[in-house]
Parts: structure tokens; C-alpha cells; sequence
């Protein structure tokens, strides 16, 4: 299977996407991950892009596209499926997501549009917290974690994201509804786009997901790796 995910800030992409990647065992690709660590290991690109990641803006298309083109022409495992988090962003993006996927003979089979409400949207991004060392993902009331402030996984200490605050919140929001809606149209008419009621639990919003690829009859079931 072959996946974008589009949605507003805290719409549950990243949620979605690591529910996603088990079941049917596709490689989950986050423009926002990659950022984050380029920004925790300091690199050239890190320093070149953390005053956008950090006051909500857009990092440049350019930037973006060269490391997904990257990603794509030297990632073999992208073979088995993959589901991108966080790109296509723009109009831009989306265009030249489709010359990539045309020279890697990979073609899309959806974009799934999640959408959520702007309260439920600001209580997770404001609650959201994140092992520093994994990357797991925890919600101060509704995903807790067994022992405060430490993952369950693999025992790192729980930070909260520098644009998660109100401010940033609203400027990624603003950027989000100038920039990104309109690829919702672009995927639309390419008849590509499912929409998705995001406002359920997480484990809801899975089997929603599940239940339409399960419709699908292009979508091989066997894949489908099921988890108690
Ligand atoms: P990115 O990391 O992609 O952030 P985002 O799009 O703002 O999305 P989030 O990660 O905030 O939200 P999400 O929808 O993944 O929600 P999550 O599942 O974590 O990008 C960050 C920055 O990088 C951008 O601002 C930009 O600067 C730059 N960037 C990245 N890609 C770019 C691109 N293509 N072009 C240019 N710049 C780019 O969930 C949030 C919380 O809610 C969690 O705590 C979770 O536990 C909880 N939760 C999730 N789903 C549910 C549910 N159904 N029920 C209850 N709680 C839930």
C-alpha cells in the first residue's frame, strides 16, 4: 500500500501512521521526524531549518523535496509500501511527490484526509509528549504512560515538542489552512482522496482505516497483520 496523510496539526497523522506501518507492514516516513533529528544532532541541515520548524512556518519546498526524492531513490525497503506523514505539505510538494513517483514507477493508491475539530486539535497538541529517545508517542490525559514523565518502550525521559505552545500551535494552524488544504482538491480530483472522521479514539480511527482498505478490492487482505 502506498499512503499519503494529510490533516491539520494534531489530526492524529503520526498516531495513525505507526498503527499503520505494523498492520500492513509498510515503512512510515515523517518529514517532521526527519527534521526533529537532524535538529537534535545539530547536523548542517538541522541549524538550516530550525527557526521554521520552531516558529510553525514551512520549511522551503526545495528542501523538503530533495530529501524525500533522497528517500525514495535510495531507500530499497520502500518497495513493500510506504505511508508518507507530513509531505506532500503544498500544491508544489504534491506536484513534484507525483514526478517522483512517476520516475520511481511507484504510483500512489490514496491520500487519506483525516480531519479532526480545532478543540480536539489543541487539547492533543497541548497534552502531546514524546519519548526522546524512541520517539513514542504519549498524551498527558489520554495515552499516559505507566511511570510519569518515562516510555513504556524503552524507559527515555518524555519531552514536550518546542512548537507545541499556543502560539506555534496557531501559526502552524493559519500555515496549515493557507498551504496544505488545497492539496485536499488536488488529491480529489486525481480521485485518490478518503476522508476520515479524526475526532475518535485512536484505536476508532484504525478500524476505520481498516475497514476501507478491507472494501478495496485492488488491497491484498492477507497483508493485513492483525494485533489483539
Ligand atoms: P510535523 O511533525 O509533520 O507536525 P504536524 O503536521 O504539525 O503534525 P503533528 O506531528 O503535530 O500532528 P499529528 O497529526 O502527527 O498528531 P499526533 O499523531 O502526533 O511537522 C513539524 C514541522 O516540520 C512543521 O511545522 C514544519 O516546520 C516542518 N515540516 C514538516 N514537514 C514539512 C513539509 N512537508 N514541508 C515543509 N515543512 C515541513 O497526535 C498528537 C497527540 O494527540 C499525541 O499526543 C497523540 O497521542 C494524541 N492523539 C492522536 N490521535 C488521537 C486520537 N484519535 N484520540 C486521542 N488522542 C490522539
Amino acid at each position: 500500500m502506498k499512503l499519503v496523510l494529510l490533516g491539520a496539526p494534531g489530526a492524529g497523522k503520526g498516531t495513525q501512521a505507526e498503527l499503520l506501518k505494523d498492520t500492513l507492514n509498510v515503512v512510515h516516513i515523517s518529514t517532521g521526524d526527519i527534521f526533529r533529528e537532524e535538529m537534535k544532532n545539530n547536523t548542517k541541515l538541522g541549524q538550516d531549518i530550525k527557526s521554521y520548524v520552531d516558529s510553525g512556518n514551512l520549511v522551503p519546498d526545495e528542501v523538503v523535496t530533495k530529501i524525500v526524492a533522497n528517500k525514495f531513490s535510495k531507500d530499497k525497503s520502500l518497495k513493500k509500501g510506504w505511508l508518507l506523514d507530513g509531505f506532500p505539505r503544498t500544491q508544489q510538494q504534491a506536484i513534484d511527490l507525483d514526478e517522483i513517483l512517476k520516475k520511481e514507477n511507484q504510483p500512489l493508491d490514496y491520500a487519506l484526509y483525516m480531519e479532526a475539530t480545532l478543540p480536539v486539535i489543541i487539547g492533543r497538541l497541548t497534552g502531546r509528549r514524546i519519548c526522546k529517545k524512541c520517539g513514542a508517542l504519549y498524551h498527558d490525559t489520554n495515552r499516559r504512560p505507566q511511570k510519569n514523565g518515562i516510555c513504556d518502550v524503552c524507559g527515555g525521559p518524555l519531552y514536550q515538542r518546542p512548537d507545541d505552545n499556543e502560539e506555534t500551535i496557531k501559526k502552524r494552524m493559519d500555515v496549515y489552512l493557507e498551504s496544505t488544504t488545497p492539496i485536499i482538491d488536488y488529491y480529489k480530483s486525481q480521485k485518490k482522496l478518503i476522508w476520515i472522521n479524526a475526532n475518535e479514539d485512536a484505536k476508532g480511527v484504525h478500524e476505520k482505516l481498516l475497514k476501507i482498505f478491507l472494501k478495496d478490492k485492488k488491497f491484498d487482505q492477507n497483508k493485513i497483520v492483525r494485533r489483539n
